[in-house]
């Protein structure tokens, strides 16, 4: 899909590996369009986008290394309100006839800010505050026009200002939450500096959004691959409120969801969306396709493939379809832009190329959140009337439990497996609503991320009244974690771990021993197989 963008906008440049990423967060947070762009887009490029204002980014690097990521210094004569943080800063000052030298020693963490004068950027906060740094090099002198508005006790400029220009800086991160007032300064550099509104507000986007895909569906069929998480729940809820029963989801029931997955999915879209839904039932055929395969690798190939093969074979049952709407978010593209150039994170590419489309087949692709945060896409999700289970759904993986059965799956282990992981969500669950309750944070610390069950493919001795038992364990894993790049074992309170190990013996026929995976990412991964 062409993204159509809000009339204002804010250009990010991004100088670094997703240094831009926060700054696009925080500047949509205060309800203004934000997107990435490459830091070295050409001006005229730039300009032809129509931002309302630009932003540089922090990086990494040093402005005078020989690699250092570089801008087109005609940006700054486009006239267009200008803030850099960090590095970007330090590069403003350099293409304005300014100067960058080591400081004496770098500054890392919170760093005491003095302001000095008068400065439309830090207007209406304390003469005194508390500011994010992270820095070696910092500018040594402001370029012509510029005025130094606040100083650190190692960083002689903090802050710089040329408010005829509109240029503006600061040598710390504002994007920080550390920084206590950085937030006033972004309002003050968007809404009095700027004069922009805010319009990214979500009953603005849903309105936008629906007119957008109706200009592109026209009256064409829609299919959408429906698996019950979150991006492609609300891309479905989306789409059928701008093109109502053009849409068709089909629902890919391979067998080896959680317990009440594919009634929830029915029961949302279905009964209170009505939406058209095909529910394919594909357990048996999935049951014979993984008979005997104890490869985890093979598992996720055979899975994967034959989802596809499934899913065509429904799209031309409805026939006449021309087009597939797909959940596509924000990091999805920023990653896959990164990932073809390596590491620089602004660099959006298409990533189309991941669905196998049988020869012969094509459909033109929607992808509607395309340039949605994860927690925008769930802002929307319950904007649009999506339950919150299932928009604060858990990461779950497109194999399913086949990847948390440790060898072959059958029938009677995936049982075995449903139950168990049901305890395990359910009392998480809880734990989970009772930190959000206290703490008003759904990513609070403590809480878990995901959390399931596993069932290992060994048995080990127990006793069970009088008789000894020789049945099977199941792993419980429950991770901290923000990206799934890394994690941490959650440390559960015992009373937790305690209620789900005696729920599980007692409930779960065939289970009599329960353990905890104590194992952070790395050296361990998140799921067992
Ligand atoms: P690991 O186990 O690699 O998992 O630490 C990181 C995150 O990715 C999920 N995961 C998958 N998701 N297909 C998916 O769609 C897969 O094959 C797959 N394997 C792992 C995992 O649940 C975790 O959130």
């Amino acid at each position: 899909m062409q993204n159509s963008r809000p009339q204002q906008f804010v250009a990010v440049l991004d100088f670094g590996a997703q240094y831009g990423q926060l700054i696009a967060r925080r500047v949509r947070d205060l309800n203004v369009y934000s997107e990435i762009v490459p830091c070295d887009i050409p001006a005229d490029e730039l300009a032809a986008m129509g931002p309302s204002a630009i932003i540089l980014s922090g990086g990494p690097a040093s402005v005078y290394a020989d690699d250092a990521p570089d801008m087109d210094e005609k940006i700054f004569s486009l006239g267009l309100p200008v803030l850099g943080f960090c590095y970007g800063q330090q590069i403003m000052a350099v293409k304005l006839g300014g100067k960058v030298g080591h400081t004496e020693k770098g500054e890392y963490g919170p760093a005491q800010l003095t302001r000095k004068g008068e400065s439309r950027l830090l207007d209406g906060t304390p003469d005194a505050q508390t500011v994010w740094m992270s820095h070696r090099d910092a500018v040594s002198e402001v370029p012509e026009g510029f005025s130094i508005t606040s100083v650190t006790e190692t960083c002689p400029v903090a802050s710089m200002e040329d408010a005829s220009r509109n240029l503006y800086a600061t040598q710390f991160h504002p994007e920080v939450r550390h920084s206590v007032h950085g937030n006033e300064m972004l309002s003050n550099f968007l809404f009095n500096v700027c004069g922009l509104d805010k319009t990214w507000t979500m009953e603005g986007i849903i309105d936008e959004k629906v007119a957008e895909i109706r200009a592109e569906v026209g009256s064409r069929k829609v299919i959408l691959a429906l698996s019950g998480g979150v991006d492609s729940s609300v891309v479905a809820a989306l789409v059928h409120r701008a093109i109502g029963d053009q849409l068709t989801c089909v629902f890919v029931n391979h067998g080896m969801l959680r317990k009440g997955e594919p009634e929830m999915v029915e029961e949302v879209f279905r009964d209170q969306f009505n939406v058209p839904l095909v529910h394919v039932h594909a357990e048996e055929r999935y049951a014979k396709l993984l008979s005997g395969v104890t490869d985890p690798e093979q598992k996720r190939r055979l899975i994967g493939s034959e989802f596809w093969k499934v899913f065509f074979d429904e799209a031309q049952k409805i026939g006449g379809v021309e087009m597939l709407a797909q959940g596509t978010i924000y990091p999805d593209i920023i990653e896959s832009g990164a990932r073809k150039t390596g590491g620089k994170a602004s660099t959006i590419k298409s990533h189309h190329n991941l669905i196998p489309f049988p020869d012969g087949v094509h459909f033109d692709l929607i992808e509607p959140l395309d340039h949605f945060f994860k927690d925008e896409v769930r802002e929307l999700g319950i904007a649009l009337g999506l339950p919150a289970k299932m928009v604060w759904r858990q990461p779950f993986p497109g194999p399913g439990l086949a990847i948390r059965i440790i060898g072959d799956v059958t029938p009677e282990k995936l049982e075995i497996l449903k139950n168990a992981d049901a305890i395990v969500r359910e009392e998480l669950d809880a734990y989970n609503q009772d930190l959000f309750e206290k703490t008003g944070d759904r990513n609070s610390e403590h809480s878990c991320w995901q959390y399931f069950a596993v069932l290992p493919d060994i048995k080990s001795v127990g006793v069970m009244g009088d008789e000894r038992t020789y049945q099977r364990p199941v792993i419980v894993r429950a991770v901290e974690s923000s990206d799934a790049m890394t994690a941490d074992w959650a440390k559960l309170p015992y009373e937790v771990l305690g209620r789900i190990s005696s729920r599980i013996v007692d409930e779960v026929e065939g289970i009599n021993r329960v353990v905890y995976d104590v194992t952070p990412k790395p050296p361990a991964t998140i799921e067992w197989e």
